[in-house]
């Protein structure tokens, strides 16, 4: 058995489907079914159960998948963290979802780049919870979102829980009326949420606010992203709940007015791999705060990473 066979496992257990799986992977679906096949003669048991759809996992492929997931991640964990103890090339692959792009995610990145040149950063755009395959997989080393996700082999550190805020049509009675609006004065309104997938996402936050306070928005719209959110709002099709950082992305055409209930909020997560204690992400964790001081914008208490 080769790690190969294991990520091509992981990558159809998880699709739950042989077509998506070869195209997660980039290869034909024959020779991944015949690699399968040859797993499963190897071990001599069967994986998948016959003829489900989608694909279901027999017991003894469900106990492979979770030893395979942390087979894999350590072996990403390895390759990354022995680069970086030689010390032959420093580069760290950031993952992050749009949203952090309208916060401190460009200062971070400016800052690191001056204050660490020979360190090779690259950014890569993706949910939250790709964000968790990718650190497994060693393609990322830091992601940034929004979505608390349990998993054994990541960090995770909350970094701040941002304040929602809404976006409304220029000249809107409700970005008229009063300073502060909760969240019953919209439901009335269509509510644009963004992104429509993967799931869960920023959207289901939203949702949540809604649902915690036994409250049902008169229509949902989902879109795919922010920017589309923010442009059907300036249209006058609806009315969104974003981010308060997306206040900086002022456009003449959008009111934004803040909501009366501070605790309606979505956090900013780094996730990192669990063993994973380099230099550099430390370094970007230990500027993240200075700049949250210096910038005296309100962050959750520093964890105690035991470094
Ligand atoms: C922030 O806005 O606080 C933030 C955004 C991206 C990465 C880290 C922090």
């Amino acid at each position: 058995m080769e790690l190969r066979h294991l990520r091509y496992f992981v990558a159809v257990a998880e699709e739950r489907n042989f077509t998506r799986a070869a195209e997660r992977l980039c290869i034909a679906q024959p020779p991944l079914s015949r690699q399968i096949q040859q797993l499963e003669e190897a071990l001599g048991v069967q994986l998948f159960e016959r003829n489900s759809r989608p694909l279901k996992l027999t017991n003894s492929g469900k106990f492979f998948y979770s030893h395979a997931v942390q087979l894999l991640a350590q072996t990403a964990e390895l390759e990354s963290m022995t680069r970086r103890v030689g010390n032959i090339e420093r580069s760290l692959s950031i993952g992050f979802v749009g949203s952090t792009l309208y916060g401190m995610l460009p200062k971070i990145i400016r800052r690191f780049r001056d204050e660490n040149a020979t360190v090779e950063l690259s950014l890569h755009e993706m949910s939250t919870m790709d964000q968790i395959s990718a650190l497994k997989d060693g393609r990322i080393d830091v992601g940034f979102g929004r979505i608390r996700h349990e998993d054994a082999n990541i960090r995770r550190v909350v970094l701040r829980e941002e304040r929602m805020m809404v976006a409304l049509p220029v000249g809107h009675p409700l970005s008229l009326a009063k300073p502060l609006i909760s969240l019953r004065d919209l439901i009335h309104e269509t509510l644009i949420i963004f992104p429509a997938s993967p799931r869960p996402s920023y959207a289901d936050q939203v949702l949540s606010a809604f649902q915690d306070r036994a409250l049902k928005p008169a229509k949902i719209y989902e879109v795919r992203e922010l920017q589309i959110a923010l442009g059907l709002v300036a249209a006058g099709e609806g009315i969104s709940v974003v981010p308060s950082s997306v206040y900086g992305l002022k456009r003449e055409d959008v009111s934004y007015v803040e909501l009366d209930d501070p605790t309606i909020v979505s956090p900013i997560i780094m996730s990192m791999r669990m063993l994973d204690e380099s230099r550099d992400i430390q370094e970007m964790l230990e500027l993240i705060y200075r700049l949250y001081e210096e910038e005296k914008i309100p962050y959750t208490p520093r964890p105690d990473l035991g470094q």
